[in-house]
């Protein structure tokens, strides 16, 4: 039997996308605050603002400043901010040691917003770019490689010092192995047992990190360098839920995948296998393409960014890191 009555279909899906109503009542993926994760850049200094060349719209804040935008970031309904420190030039060294510092500026940072907006989850990243002078993630030995468990054993007092300072969450974003592991046993031990992990699992070795690089000053260090030997292959997928599956199994309470757009294959992957809370992050790059596009009046930033963020969450994202967090609300508003 054909779906067909002579020459009129029976079956007709522009009905339902006729009017408002029903478009609005079959709608599968709504973005609402709950969604956002807003990454901030954190300056030494008081009363310091700085704008991102490649990243217009986006600065770095210096404490004081950054509690401010924390507020209005609250009264949106933001839940969590994630943060990056600007690390001065001085303070960067071979081994890294400023990232464990318990006065450093990410710790600061961590007890002033804690102490100014209570409610506002405050995530921490783990890893040394910041903070070795050649901007790699790790402690690198003499032909450049970077180490492994010597790095881990860096990352685990960095997070332990993330933890004691207050963070709700750290974020290991270097993709050495076993590091998940290593930070949940000294967290544990250390007593921060409602510290969660929020695990950069699936960490591409992408270019869409450029303008990242310039904001927190690790590009200049990192010259031609690459992180090949850590990050993973743009070209591979199996081995994203391979990573996964040991952070998981080492502790972790949330998952990442990096860049957002596009690897939403890998996000619908991660979802799908684990059903764990799964989060995208909407990096600088792509960041930048939309604010260049749109600046250029090449197509309507609002509209294309509600949809990318919109997509991200189709495809299986619980929530989204995105310099456009503030923005896309007061869009929605
Ligand atoms: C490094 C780190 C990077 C980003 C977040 N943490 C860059 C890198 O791996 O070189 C990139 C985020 C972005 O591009 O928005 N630990």
């Amino acid at each position: 039997m054909s779906q067909f009555k002579g020459y009129f279909p029976m079956v007709r899906p522009r009905r339902m996308r006729r009017d408002e109503f029903s478009r609005r009542l079959m709608r599968e993926n709504l973005l609402t605050p709950d969604d956002f994760i807003y990454p901030v850049f954190v300056l030494e200094g008081q009363g310091q603002r700085e704008p991102v060349p490649s990243m217009p719209g986006v600065e770095r804040l210096s404490i004081d400043l950054l509690v401010e935008e924390a507020r209005a970031a609250a009264r949106l309904g933001i839940p969590a901010m994630a943060l990056f420190p600007v690390t001065p030039a001085g303070k960067k060294t071979e081994d890294a040691a400023e990232a464990y510092n318990p006065d450093g500026l990410a710790q600061n940072a961590v007890r002033a917003l804690k102490d100014a907006v209570p409610e506002m989850g405050v995530i921490t990243d783990v890893a040394l770019d910041p903070f070795t002078i050649h901007g790699q993630d790790g402690l690198i030995d003499e032909t450049g490689y970077v180490l492994n468990d010597e790095t881990v054993e860096v990352l685990t007092q960095q997070a332990l010092s993330h933890a004691e300072a207050g963070a709700d969450v750290v974020a290991p974003s270097d993709m050495m192995d076993g590091r998940i592991g290593a930070i949940r046993e000294a967290l544990e031990e250390g007593g921060h047992i409602h510290t969660r992990i929020l695990a950069y699992s699936a960490k591409y070795a992408s270019s869409f990190y450029g303008p990242f690089r310039d904001a927190v000053g690790s590009a200049a260090n990192l010259g031609a360098g690459n992180k090949y030997t850590y990050q993973m292959d743009p070209h591979n997928s199996d081995e994203a839920l391979q990573e996964v599956a040991m952070d998981l199994e080492e502790g972790a309470d949330m998952v990442m995948i990096k860049p957002g757009m596009p690897y939403l294959d890998i996000v619908r992957r991660v979802k799908e296998t684990f059903g764990v809370p799964t989060f995208a992050y909407h990096v600088s790059g792509e960041y930048a393409m939309l604010k260049a596009a749109g600046q250029n009046g090449w197509i309507d930033e609002k509209a294309c960014v509600l949809e990318a963020l919109t997509c991200m969450k189709r495809a299986g994202a619980d929530g989204i890191l995105t310099y456009y967090a503030r923005q896309a609300l007061e869009w929605m508003d």
